[in-house]
């Protein structure tokens, strides 16, 4: 496994590997891995074949944190990221640094993002005003360094992946985005880095996202119920977790991700919850 670390060098590899007709898949990452992460790791290399090439970045992008938000404390452990990658049968790891990736940021140099203008308006976006800037910025500057063929997200950011494919459609860039399935816990916690920020009583509490999926699933099973009295019966639901805040909780077209006054099966719900100072988030097809 190479572990590369220059965004020059990174490009190098991938022009190379791209003129010889090598397959490339891509999964990226912020590291602190999880079986989230490598069910995309394996995705990947099930597209590509045992003859392609699979690349995992992991970089904690500053840009697509706020000020107030948790990138000093976001965790970090490389070397067991690097093992895991091993196990895995990753070929590339990409782990660059912030000169690297933002050149000339400190300096007030670095001046060209990537917006998307529509989908990342809602929900994740209007509680984290900058944060999809970020990671618009941030994949359209891997792709150009990877230059994947396919490149894997996860479900769990479901917001992420839909503005992803926006993007990747609205700027032409010549690669395959693949959603794959959230892995879950055993008693069903989506799987997330942050979950490491969880006391013991907190993390008993934060199976209560995946079972407001459900109770909304079961909700609306027979026939559609209005978005507000769902909204009512989910934080009345939600009271059974006492140290969960609701965030917000949303009911909309997976496809335009405007909200939908109706919610009929087919629909889509995420939410997200505060745990003390941690916040999670989840997301399921109703
Ligand atoms: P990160 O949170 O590390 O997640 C990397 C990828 O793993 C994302 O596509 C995410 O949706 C996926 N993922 C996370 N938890 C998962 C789970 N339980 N099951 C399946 N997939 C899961 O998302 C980011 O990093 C960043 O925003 C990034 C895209 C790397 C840009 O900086």
């Amino acid at each position: 496994m190479r572990i590369v670390s220059r965004a020059a060098a990174m490009q190098q590899l991938a022009l190379r590997w791209k003129r010889a007709g090598v397959k490339i898949g891509f999964v990226p990452t912020m590291g602190y891995l999880h079986d989230g992460h490598l069910s995309l790791v394996r995705e990947a290399r099930k597209r590509v074949g045992k003859n392609g090439i699979v690349v995992v970045s992991i970089y904690v992008n500053p840009t697509q944190f706020a000020p107030t938000e948790d990138l000093s404390k976001y965790p970090r452990d490389l070397k067991r990221d690097l093992k895991l990658c091993r196990d895995e049968g990753v070929d590339v790891v990409f782990t660059p640094g912030d000169a690297e990736m933002y050149p000339g940021k400190a300096e007030g140099k670095y001046s060209t993002y990537v917006v998307e203008e529509n989908l990342g308006r809602v929900m994740e976006g209007a509680v984290r005003p900058v944060h999809f800037r970020g990671v618009t910025t941030v994949v359209a500057k891997l792709f150009n360094l990877v230059l994947p063929d396919v490149s894997i997200f996860g479900q769990k950011d479901f917001q992420q992946a839909a503005i992803i494919k926006r993007m990747v459609m609205d700027l032409n860039f010549p690669v395959q985005i693949i959603v794959a399935p959230t892995r879950r816990e055993p008693d069903g916690l989506a799987m997330s880095s942050r979950n490491k920020y969880l006391d013991a009583e907190q993390r008993a509490q934060a199976v209560i996202l995946f079972h407001a999926l459900q109770a909304a699933k079961n909700a609306i099973a027979k026939k559609p119920v209005t978005a507000a009295r769902l909204k009512k019966d989910l934080q009345a639901f939600l009271t059974a977790a006492p140290l969960a805040r609701l965030d917000y909780v949303e009911f909309f077209d997976p496809e335009t991700l405007q909200p939908v006054a109706q919610v009929k099966r087919g629909a889509h719900m995420a939410l997200a919850v505060y745990f003390g100072k941690t916040r999670l988030i989840d997301n399921a097809k109703l």
